[in-house]
């Protein structure tokens, strides 16, 4: 495994990849990596000859600028995990690096996908996400790009860019992975407290409640207002949203019947933001 800290060095390695039928797979992260980034880099391996990964905590989707000061890191780590996944090339570009200078961004609009939930809850959060990741899709030019569902809204807004400006590029979605409690694994995890770990808890046993409500014949809205009054009651627990929408256009769903419903909440535990999502019919999912 090469570590690769410039776009110039980077290239030259990629070329010496790149033949009639090679395929390089690409995986953006931000570091921190847990299981949830192994079962991407698994993926990986499994579909493409040659695996880039990318550690980059970019810096213009933070709308938070305390949350991108404590974004966690643990380079060592994340070296010995992307060496035992089987990664070839991990690429740790500079700010400057990547962005060619000072980072810019544009505002991006793709209606519902960057304004309602996340994009809502965090101004331009999803302009940061597009700006890095069309950096990244021009700087390895991968055959395919991994990520999880983990980040549903992410995951609709890269296939956008992707359909928009990638049209050889083929986006490969992976399952959400979650803790043995129940917690969707995330880098952010490492920031919560005991306490806050275990309230926590409450986020994908609502969102679990919810599924188990639906499908014993309760109506969507009465399951969501349910939760909604559970969580209010929840310490410690601050609800942002909760919501069932449909995975690809991310329109809300009240009967079920249409698209891909998942349950969507965001909460923040702890000083902690956190995110989840669940298929509403488990046998109804995008992957
Ligand atoms: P990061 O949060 O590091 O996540 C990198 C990739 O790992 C994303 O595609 C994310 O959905 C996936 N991932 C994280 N936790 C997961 C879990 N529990 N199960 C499955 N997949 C999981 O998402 C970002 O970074 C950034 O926004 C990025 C795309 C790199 C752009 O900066």
């Amino acid at each position: 495994m090469e570590v690769i800290l410039a776009s110039k060095e980077l290239n030259v390695k990629l070329d010496g990849f790149r033949g009639n039928g090679i395929r390089i797979g690409l995986i953006p992260t931000m570091g921190a990596l847990h299981d949830g980034h192994a079962s991407l880099m698994h993926e990986a391996k499994k579909r493409c000859d040659h695996v880039v990964l990318s550690i980059f905590i970019n810096p213009t989707q933070f709308n938070d600028s305390a949350d991108f000061d404590n974004y966690p890191s643990s380079h060592e780590a994340d070296l010995a995990l992307s060496e035992s996944c089987g990664v070839d090339v991990v690429f740790m570009p500079s700010v400057s690096d990547l962005y060619q200078g000072e980072p810019r961004v544009d505002r991006v609009n793709y209606g519902l996908l960057t304004n309602g939930f996340e994009g809502g809850a965090r101004p331009g959060h999803f302009d940061g996400v597009v700006a890095v990741v069309r950096r990244l899709f021009a700087a390895v030019k991968p055959e395919m790009a991994f990520f999880g569902e983990k980040d549903l809204q992410q995951l609709a807004v890269v296939r956008k860019l992707t359909e928009n400006e990638f049209t050889d590029l083929q986006v490969i979605a992976c399952p959400l992975i979650r803790d043995v409690d129940g917690l969707a694994l995330s880098s952010r995890n490492a920031r919560l407290g005991g306490k806050a770990r275990a309230q926590a808890l409450a986020i994908p046993r609502s969102i679990k409640q919810i599924q188990s409500a639906v499908l014993g014949r309760l109506s969507i809205n009465q399951a969501l207002n349910q939760a909604k009054i559970e969580l209010e009651l929840q310490e410690g627990v601050k609800l942002e949203y909760i919501d069932v929408i449909d995975g690809k256009s991310f329109e809300t769903c009240r009967s079920g019947d249409h698209g891909v419903p998942y349950v969507l909440i965001a909460a923040e535990v702890g000083g902690v933001r956190l995110i989840d999502n669940i298929p509403l019919d488990p046998n109804r999912r995008l992957t």
